[in-house]
């Protein structure tokens, strides 16, 4: 760990509040709880069966690394990192098992095999994981535009548990967008590693939801069915043309997520959580069924 470093002087750093992911899932929530885009509900629970590896994952990365940063406010920061993300991966287990619950037991099978890729990336050195969990996170910065900003289009008429749920993991994911590229640069600073890691980062996990919903398709019988297939590709275009631009941003020399201005909505909602004030409440959903479909609050 010789090329660890201390960088100081982060600049701004926006609080991060830790809320509780109160959301209930009956057992019938449906898997297709988009009712126009079954393959975009797939695909997103295919994400979700990710989140319980990939974000534990997350923790123990920058949970080590908090104990080397000297700045208080990155170190804090660090800190608030880690409980929102557990917020995160504890929810997303909470619905994966209603739709495990379902008949869609393949899954298991793959999420063993998550959880053993996941222990051996552990095993890999600090900076490498860092520069992955920046290159995640920079990436979910894409995918949190892209579903706030079509969200009318996306979501309307879906299930509002859910699709609350998914939009409040896309707001506290802006809400901490600084932390994994902070850290990365207090603890070890590097532009070509930092660049692998948007790489390795996304397309890790890329390809774990593939096979996620690759699972839960041919559990519907979907999988093989042409007009399906189409619809998986159209989704799965939409979405890199979505995240595409946040990743090659995130590949330029001397990249800050600072600069990233956030989603209105995204503002809203953390002002309107914030007016509620309502600590392990469980959360006010989102009208689907409206035209605009405003923050709950
Ligand atoms: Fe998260
Ligand atoms: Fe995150």
């Amino acid at each position: 760990m010789g090329e660890l470093g201390q960088h100081a002087g982060a600049g701004a750093i926006t609080p991060i509040t830790v809320r509780q992911g109160a959301f209930a899932f009956a057992d019938e929530t449906p898997a297709h709880w988009i009712p126009h885009a079954p393959e975009l509900a797939q695909m997103i629970n295919g994400a979700s069966f990710v989140m319980p590896h990939l974000e534990p994952f997350l923790v123990a990365t920058l949970g080590e690394a908090a104990k080397l940063i000297e700045d208080p406010a990155v170190r804090r920061e660090a800190r608030d990192f880690c409980m929102q993300e557990t917020q995160h991966y504890r929810t997303h287990r909470r619905f994966n098992d209603v739709i495990l619950g379902q008949g869609y037991g393949a899954l298991a099978e793959i999420e063993a095999e998550m959880a053993h890729s996941y222990a051996r990336l552990l095993q890999r050195p600090l900076p490498v994981r860092l520069a992955y969990a920046a290159g995640f996170e920079a990436m979910t910065l894409g995918l949190t535009e892209w579903l706030v900003g079509h969200r009318t289009r996306l979501f309307r008429g879906a299930d509002p548990h859910v699709t609350s749920f998914i939009l409040w993991h896309m707001v506290e994911e802006t809400e901490h967008k600084l932390v994994a590229h902070d850290v990365y640069e207090a603890v070890s600073p590097g532009y070509w590693r930092r660049a692998y890691g948007v790489l390795h980062g996304s397309i890790d996990v890329i390809r774990w939801g593939r096979r996620c919903y690759r699972a839960l398709l041919l559990q519907d019988g979907r999988w093989r069915q042409p007009a399906s297939r189409l619809k998986v590709w159209w989704w799965a275009a939409r979405f890199l043309m979505g995240t595409g631009p946040a990743l090659l941003r995130a590949m330029v020399p001397g990249h800050d997520p600072r600069q990233v201005k956030d989603h209105p909505w995204v503002r809203d909602w953390i002002a309107g959580h914030e007016r509620a004030g309502e600590r392990g409440a469980p959360m006010p959903l989102i009208d689907t069924q409206s035209a605009a479909m405003p923050v709950p609050f």
